[in-house]
């Protein structure tokens, strides 16, 4: 099935019928739109897009309604909130126009034309292309020009550069070696080299050392999960290392050099648990220091403190005991407690936590949480609880 048929006349019938169907139940959603006429190929296309519609509300809000996308496209695009603060940065750093050089099916395009730039798109698989233009049309966005190519063949001629690369096979599994990128690593990297202001968005694990020179390297998380990691390089660069934290209600950075080591000290009453994105960025000796933080291990990124800090880039919870680490004595010690529920967190320890949650074999009534890791290079488990939860408060 074509894009183009999906916007034909009878495909946005196709598509205003199938929204109004059950997502529950997608056989006799078919079967409706049969009934009503509607071509089986054009039905299920238009089921499809419905689908992949409603998930996309997640990251593209209201916009989803009236986007079409492909499952890879959906799955890799970013989210509008990061793509919104990437654009606002890119217009606050005086940048009028930027190429998008792999761009899917356009979340980070829509993001640019919306923050006023101009924006050079550039998609190599013909559908995805067809896509972006089709969504860009759908939002009314202006200054969008979109070109189905290689992105390594065109001639660049905007102020910034951003490129994306796929980081998944054909097959839809992800590529973990940026060798594997697509557009190619060896492209990529020499972006900056032609275009100083270029911005690379990379997978969050990426390796510090594959960074291009003096780029800042910049961890986003959006409540909680870790989403990207990004290169701004040249000008752009404005602090070596960056971990952005974006929630619901704000979004706070927290900067540095990436190459500090956080005191070390016996554990204390409050224990942080750093952010997915102060933890790659390595930024958790900065982070210590924010919150006038020791580590109890130089290699695990839990920072202790005497006082229930309160950081928009942890979880707090506070150590209520140290339990043992052999099987038996700490099966017996939860068991002292009444321990049922059972959250196992853990940094530092290689244990299958659902096999020792199986051997505990807890079945008391109250709800626990621990953590298995390394306290002084030996391994340590510790009773802990939310420091938010108001019985904690007095413990
Ligand atoms: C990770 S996706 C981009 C997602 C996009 N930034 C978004 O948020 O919607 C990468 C895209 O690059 C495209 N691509 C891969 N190699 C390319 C090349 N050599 N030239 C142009 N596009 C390419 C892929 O088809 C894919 O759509």
């Amino acid at each position: 099935m074509d894009v183009d048929d999906l916007l034909s006349e009878a495909g946005l019938r196709a598509l205003t019928a199938a929204g109004a169907t059950d997502a529950a139940d997608p056989l006799r959603a078919a079967e409706r739109l049969r009934s009503q006429g509607i071509a089986p190929a054009l039905a299920a296309a238009a089921l499809t897009q419905v689908e992949l519609r409603r998930r996309a509300a997640a990251k593209f809000g209201a916009d989803a309604a009236v986007m079409l996308f492909t499952r890879a496209g959906l799955e890799q695009a970013t989210r509008a909130v990061v793509a919104s603060r990437r654009a606002e940065r890119l217009r606050r750093a005086g940048v009028t126009s930027v190429a998008d050089l792999g761009c899917g099916i356009g979340a980070d395009t829509i993001a640019f034309a919306r923050a006023g730039l101009r924006v050079h798109a550039v998609e190599a698989d013909a559908a995805t292309a067809r896509i972006v233009e089709a969504n860009a049309a759908a939002l009314g966005l202006a200054g969008v020009t979109i070109e189905h190519a290689d992105a390594t063949e065109v001639e660049i001629a905007t102020d910034a550069v951003f490129c994306d690369p796929a980081r998944r096979t054909k097959g839809g599994r992800r590529v973990f070696d940026p060798r594997a990128y697509e557009p190619p690593w060896d492209f990529v990297t020499a972006l900056p080299r032609n275009t100083p202001r270029t911005v690379l968005k990379l997978a969050p694990g990426i390796d510090h050392d594959l960074l291009p020179d003096n780029a800042e390297g910049e961890w986003v998380s959006v409540d909680g999960d870790l989403v990207e990691a990004a290169a701004w390089c040249g000008p752009l660069a404005e602090v070596p290392r960056r971990a952005t934290v974006i929630t619901a209600t704000a979004t706070h950075e927290l900067t540095g050099t990436g190459r500090e080591q956080a005191p070390v000290a016996a554990p204390r009453r409050y224990l942080h648990d750093p952010d997915g994105a102060v933890i790659r960025a390595h930024l958790v000796a900065e982070f210590a220091g924010a919150v006038g933080g020791t580590l109890a291990d130089p290699t695990i990124a839990y920072t202790y403190t005497d006082e229930p800090a309160r950081t928009p880039f942890a979880r707090t919870y506070e150590v209520l005991e140290h339990l043992p680490v052999a099987l038996k004595r700490l099966r017996a010690a939860l068991r002292d407690l009444d321990a049922g529920p059972l959250t196992i967190l853990k940094r530092g320890s290689a244990l299958d936590v659902e096999e020792l949650r199986r051997s505990l074999r807890l079945t008391g009534a109250n709800a626990a949480t621990i953590t298995l890791t390394r306290i002084a290079g030996e391994p340590a488990v510790l009773l802990l609880r939310t420091a938010a939860d108001p019985a904690a408060a007095g413990g």
